[in-house]
């Protein structure tokens, strides 16, 4: 950034710019509504990136960036991670497709068997969302019932946004405020309910009342929170005491909490597991994993699609793997997720912020700890835009997503611009508003209440 631009924020006039274009073209402007620019600091925050190295991203005006999100919780070796890419770019050059099987599968699934401890045999994929889709389905098609018990976030597909058409509001606490259902068949109706975590007694209460009708349990073993002692052991309890399976969404723990995921790292083995996100440090491919007579039972189901063993994404998913197993990547994502989470509350403390810092050190988010819920999502935005103004890049509220790339460097810089956004952020607490503060627009929900 030079001298000029680094006085104020940096210039984002051509990402505004070409988003109008992008808008009349693309529905909402964009695929995945985690990259929707009203996420972030709408105005100050870059909107379209040009490339990006290591940690780093340059965006469309020429701006660079320290990244705390890393592709949506995608890359976590970096970006353009050089063995991952050589492996890839070597597939590619021997082709990525052909009209029979290339070995790479088998010695991919190989592996994830080798570090993965539910998994016996493997399906791949293409979006954690499709992934999500295939563990119920297969679930349905072993268990023969239809019913889908959940907990957190699982993607897109009919049969999760089919839990708000018993009630608007079912997903709120589990994906965004008012998620409609528009275009979710109304005979879904029932189908997908929810239970609370870390709430033994509301998992009980679903599955008594659903008796002999549950597939599965579909969960995050972890997000935001942490379980308590007992809770995952005491879930999977249940659930099999129901005749469910119990499946563990690992699309955002996996190879990040421990390379077995969740499972190994809390010591719960699931019947099901599905990854994405880092498993190919950000190439599109995914991977259901379970107990081989549940994953055998997937032969008799119509599970099929062309582009699940493309070999370029298995190779970089292999290289990936490999690389988080031999070089401790787990280890540095958490030295430096520790370092910066210690730091972060001593920020927080000494400048009166009330900032919680939750989740893993690995996956972290500074929550502010405010009655008013509409002051606090102000908060979120003004602290979005004020790391924008220190030359680092997270989505609001504050996540901070730890990569292999991100050394003591990063993570000093992170904390010096954190540092300087807290004060923004603790003069507006201190005036009540954010008013003379915020630049940016006022983030929006992505859903207005009455489309539900
Ligand atoms: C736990 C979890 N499951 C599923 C998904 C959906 O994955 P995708 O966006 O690749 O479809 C996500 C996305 O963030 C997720 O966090």
């Amino acid at each position: 950034m030079d001298k000029e631009k680094n006085r104020g924020f940096p210039s984002v006039k051509k990402s505004l710019n070409l988003f109008k274009k992008a808008e009349e073209l693309l529905p909402g402007g964009a695929q995945l509504l985690s990259r929707c620019p009203v996420r972030y600091a709408y105005g100050v925050s870059p909107i379209f990136a040009e490339r990006a190295k290591g940690a780093r991203f340059w965006d469309i005006d020429g701006n660079e960036y320290i990244d705390m999100t890393m592709g949506i919780n995608s890359a976590i070796l970096g970006y353009c991670d050089p063995d991952v890419d050589r492996a890839m770019m070597e597939q590619i050059e021997k082709s990525t497709i052909f009209s029979i099987l290339h070995p790479i599968e088998v010695e991919l699934a190989e592996e994830l068997v080798q570090v993965i401890p539910c998994a016996q045999m493997v399906r791949f994929g293409k979006s954690g969302g499709e992934a999500d889709a295939v563990a119920v389905r297969i679930a349905r098609g072993f268990t023969g019932r239809d019913k889908v018990v959940f907990c957190g976030y699982h993607g897109w597909h009919d049969w999760y946004i089919a839990a708000n058409l018993e009630s608007p509001d079912i997903l709120n606490r589990h994906l965004v405020p008012n998620v409609p259902t528009t275009g979710v068949p109304k005979c879904l109706r029932g189908t997908a309910i929810p239970f609370e975590y870390n709430d033994l007694s509301s998992l009980k209460e679903v599955l008594e009342r659903n008796q002999g009708e549950v597939a599965c349990v579909i969960m995050e073993a972890s997000r935001t929170y942490l379980p308590q002692k007992g809770f995952l052991g005491g879930v999977k309890e249940l659930t099999h005491k129901h005749g469910a399976l119990l499946i563990f969404d690992e699309v955002n723990t996996g190879f990040r909490l421990a390379l077995g995921g969740a499972q190994e790292f809390f010591g719960v083995t699931p019947d099901m597991a599905l990854f994405g996100k880092d498993i190919a440090n950000g190439y599109p491919l995914t991977a259901v994993v379970g107990r081989r007579d549940v994953m055998e039972a997937s032969r008799e189901m119509f599970i099929s699609s062309t582009f699940w063993d493309d070999n370029a994404t298995l190779a970089a998913g292999l290289a990936c793997i490999k690389k988080i197993r031999t070089q401790n990547v787990i280890r540095h994502i958490w030295k430096m997720g520790e370092r910066y989470v210690m730091e972060m509350r001593r920020l927080a403390y000494r400048m009166g912020v009330n900032a919680e810092i939750h989740g893993l050190p690995c996956m972290t988010s500074v929550v502010f700890e405010y009655e008013d819920r509409s002051f606090v999502n102000q908060l979120n935005t003004l602290y979005c835009q004020e790391l924008v103004r220190g030359g680092i890049f997270a989505g609001a509220p504050g996540y901070f997503i730890v990569s292999f790339a991100h050394q003591e460097e990063e993570i000093d810089k992170i904390l010096v611009a954190s540092e300087q956004a807290l004060m923004v952020v603790k003069k507006a607490v201190d005036q009540g508003s954010v008013d003379g503060y915020l630049q940016a627009e006022q983030s929006k929900p992505l859903f207005d209440k009455r489309m539900v």
